[in-house]
């Protein structure tokens, strides 16, 4: 038996008798880094994959001035309610992924562009505020769901 398992371990490497132990425990070792290697690899397959799943695809130039406009006009209301309003601005993330506003309305690019040229509650009118194509690129943005 173990004059086989020498014979084996004479194969792999060196001296037969005791360090065969440390000839097959090298191995192992030696095994190691190309399993880390290979989970490396793995993850760094698995991040990207991941990473392509949650960090948010570019915005479109027209997105992105729309995320401008949100973020200078509506977000200190709408995020951080800076005014205390007793009404809470709803929150906007998602709006158009329901079929209705907060108020009930239905979640259309018409009716948010009524909202926001015509003001509702506490929120102010933002009509001659916005040229149309600010106006279409802050609606863009909130189809995004405000990424
Ligand atoms: C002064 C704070 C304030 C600002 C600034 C503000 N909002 Fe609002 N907004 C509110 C409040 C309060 C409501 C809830 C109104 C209600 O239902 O009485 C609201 C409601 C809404 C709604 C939901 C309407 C509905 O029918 O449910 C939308 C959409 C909206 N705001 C979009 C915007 C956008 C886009 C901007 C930026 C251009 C903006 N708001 C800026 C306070 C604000």
């Amino acid at each position: 038996m173990s004059a086989v398992s020498s014979g084996g371990y004479t194969l792999i490497g060196k001296i037969p008798e005791g360090p065969p132990i440390r000839t097959h425990h090298r191995k192992t070792v030696a095994w190691k880094p190309d399993r880390a290697l290979l989970c490396a690899v793995m993850a760094l397959g698995l991040g990207v994959s991941l990473a392509g799943c949650h960090s948010k695809p570019e915005l479109t130039p027209q997105q992105a001035a729309g995320k401008h406009l949100y973020e200078v006009r509506c977000a200190h209301c709408h995020e951080d309610n800076d005014l205390n309003l007793k009404k809470v601005p709803p929150n906007l993330h998602g709006l158009f992924s329901q079929s209705t506003l907060p108020s009930g309305a239905p979640a259309t690019d018409a009716q948010v562009r009524a909202v926001i040229l015509a003001g509702k509650g506490m929120m102010p009118s933002f009509n001659g505020r916005f040229t149309d194509q600010q106006m279409s690129a802050l609606l863009a943005y909130l189809h995004t769901g405000l990424r």
